[in-house]
């Protein structure tokens, strides 16, 4: 019998982390604010970690910031949330270009208003050819209709007889998600003490290590950070094959 305390640990260096940054509502609430101010706080957060972020070894950031099911808020709400990627996009990008992140927003367009398309294609096209940390911003984002929207693409082409349905595969797949690319996270960490994924990258979730900070978002912070790396850095990973069980 093996004893499973013996099991070598693979201890894999972090390459990408995603975050679901809940928790700006309760803050607010919690502070007899409204809701948006929450939001507010979220992005002043979320900017003071990216510049923490430049001393860690973290290749690619994924970010929750606004789920195709927001659409069910009040307008108010969804209309300070537009707002707000606005102003990420005018006040931040070019501290974000001259740290050398590349940004890339995934997500469907449809519904979000032109000049905030506008921006994006601006903020995409000005970073790509960077080399620094990989920011995937996931904005008007749902998890099932990225898979849906993969099938599409990969039906339409089939039919064409550009692709062999026979031959359809991880690959094939994974270069029709909006994430095309992009390495699957190691790591998704959500705040705010819910335990769930709410329709976030389910199809690159399948292996990532998950973790569950209590804090609301705008109490996160790199010390908080650390810890849920620290506690990647404890897990075996094994992808679900066995290890140092048959020797
Ligand atoms: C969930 O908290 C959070 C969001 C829906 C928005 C997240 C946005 C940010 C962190 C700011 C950065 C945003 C952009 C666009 C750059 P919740 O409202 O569900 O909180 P609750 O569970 O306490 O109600």
């Amino acid at each position: 019998m093996t004893n499973p305390s013996s099991r070598t640990k693979i201890k894999k260096e972090i390459s990408h982390i995603a975050l679901i940054m809940d928790g700006n509502g309760r803050w607010a609430r919690s502070r007899g604010l409204p809701r948006y101010e929450g939001h507010a706080q979220g992005l002043r957060t979320l900017r003071k970690l990216l510049r923490d972020l430049k001393n860690l070894n973290i290749n690619y950031l994924t970010l929750f910031t606004f789920s195709i099911d927001n659409w069910k808020r009040p307008k108010e709400e969804t209309s300070k949330l537009m707002q707000l990627l606005r102003k990420f996009i005018s006040n931040d990008l070019s501290e974000l270009h001259s740290n050398n992140v590349r940004i890339k927003v995934i997500g469907s367009r449809n519904e979000i208003p032109k000049d905030i398309v506008d921006l994006i294609k601006g903020a995409e096209a000005l970073t790509v050819n960077n080399t620094g940390l990989y920011l995937q911003v996931a904005f008007n984002y749902s998890g099932r209709q990225e898979i849906i929207n993969a099938t599409k693409k990969i039906a339409i082409a089939s039919a064409k007889g550009e692709i062999d349905p026979n031959k359809i595969d991880n690959t094939i797949f994974e270069s029709n998600l909006y994430s095309a690319g992009v390495p699957d996270p190691d790591l998704i960490i959500r705040t705010g003490s819910e335990k769930r994924v709410s329709n976030f990258l389910l199809w690159q979730l399948s292996y990532s290590e998950v973790y569950f900070e209590e804090c609301l978002w705008p109490d996160f912070n790199k010390n908080k950070l650390d810890l849920a790396i620290n506690d990647y850095n404890s897990r075996s990973r094994r992808f679900g094959n066995v290890i140092n069980e048959y020797k």
